[in-house]
């Protein structure tokens, strides 16, 4: 399979060198920036971590061009660039292949249908933790599930196909019939977590080792609850706080993706995750506080490091 990583993010170059790595497929990352695709072209990825210390050396681009059509296309840039992410690898995507976006937050699999064509798309979530220490360099910061599938719910051959090259790589991949459920449910766990440790500078497990902290993060998961429950969605566990605080433990010592992008001052994925909540709950009209408050403090912190280096 030829297959092009979109994003040299954390688990995007993750994902590239570990497909490298433990399989035989032909692998690309495809990365906007030509100076930083070339670098990682001349040095390879370095991963080190729970996988082992290893490098992979990829094939990188900054043009879809250069990579022509291919088989799977799995998404991991940032859910705000995906607009932009779509229209700049237009030339991969052929008659038969493969869109996988594997971002945090909603709304990603509909701008991908608008642009691909829904019988293309394929969504999913991955509970890896990874954090980028510096172009081309990533650590493994923890192994756990990920589950891939269709909107319409089919199982077909391609998505097993995809699950089984995931599988290999060392991203152990189940399929689900209602990727909807399992999307909404990596929402929750990353409205609980991610602003929460944007705003205190915690890594993950330090969030419940203090009681206000964990109550604040209770009041947003529960006020995201109550916006699943009144779309009908399922989610796939019964105790949203066990659960959220459960995910805590396990990556304990993780620093979220959103902490990661606040300390290296980059633009978060807010509005995609507590903020898409809020928006989507003021539409129904359920009362989000805690997940406005969330919105609107990571949101200042934002603005904050942009005006500090408008004045640099
Ligand atoms: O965004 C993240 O950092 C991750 O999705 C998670 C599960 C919160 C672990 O850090």
């Amino acid at each position: 399979m030829k297959i092009v990583v979109v994003g040299p993010g954390a688990l995007g170059c993750l994902l590239a060198a570990s497909i490298k790595n433990r399989t035989r497929e032909d692998v690309w990352l495809f990365d906007n920036m030509p100076e930083r695709a070339k670098k990682i072209s001349e040095n390879g990825i370095k991963v080190e971590g729970v996988s082992g210390q290893f490098t992979a050396r990829v094939n990188t681009a900054s043009s879809a061009k250069d990579i022509g059509v291919c088989d799977l296309v799995i998404l991991c840039v940032k859910s705000y660039s995906t607009e932009e992410a779509c229209r700049d690898i237009k030339e991969l995507v052929g008659t038969s292949t493969s869109v996988l976006t594997l971002q945090n937050g909603i709304g990603n699999v509909q701008i991908m249908n608008d642009q691909f064509g829904a019988e293309k798309v394929m969504a999913g979530v991955t509970n890896h933790g990874a954090t980028l220490l510096g172009i081309g360099h990533v650590r493994h910061a923890g192994k756990a599930d990920t589950t891939i599938g269709r909107a319409d719910g089919r199982v077909l051959g391609a998505i097993r196909e995809v699950a089984n090259v995931l599988s290999k790589a060392g991203f152990e991949t189940k399929i689900s019939k209602d990727i909807e459920s399992v999307i909404w449910s990596k929402l929750i766990i990353n409205a609980g977590i991610n602003a929460l440790t944007a705003v205190t500078r915690l890594n993950n497990g330090a969030l419940v080792e203090y009681d206000e902290c964990r109550q604040v993060m209770r009041c947003a998961v529960q006020e995201a609850v109550r916006l699943v429950k009144r779309k009908r969605i399922k989610l796939s566990y019964d105790d949203p706080i066990q659960k959220v605080e459960s995910v805590c433990r396990a990556t304990a010592s993780n620093v979220s993706s959103m902490l990661q992008d606040v300390l290296n001052r980059k633009k978060t994925e807010i509005d995609f995750i507590n903020g898409a909540i809020v928006r989507q709950a003021k539409a129904l009209a359920i009362p989000t506080p805690i997940n406005e408050v969330l919105t609107n403090l990571v949101k200042t912190i934002e603005s904050s490091y942009e005006k500090q280096l408008r004045e640099k």
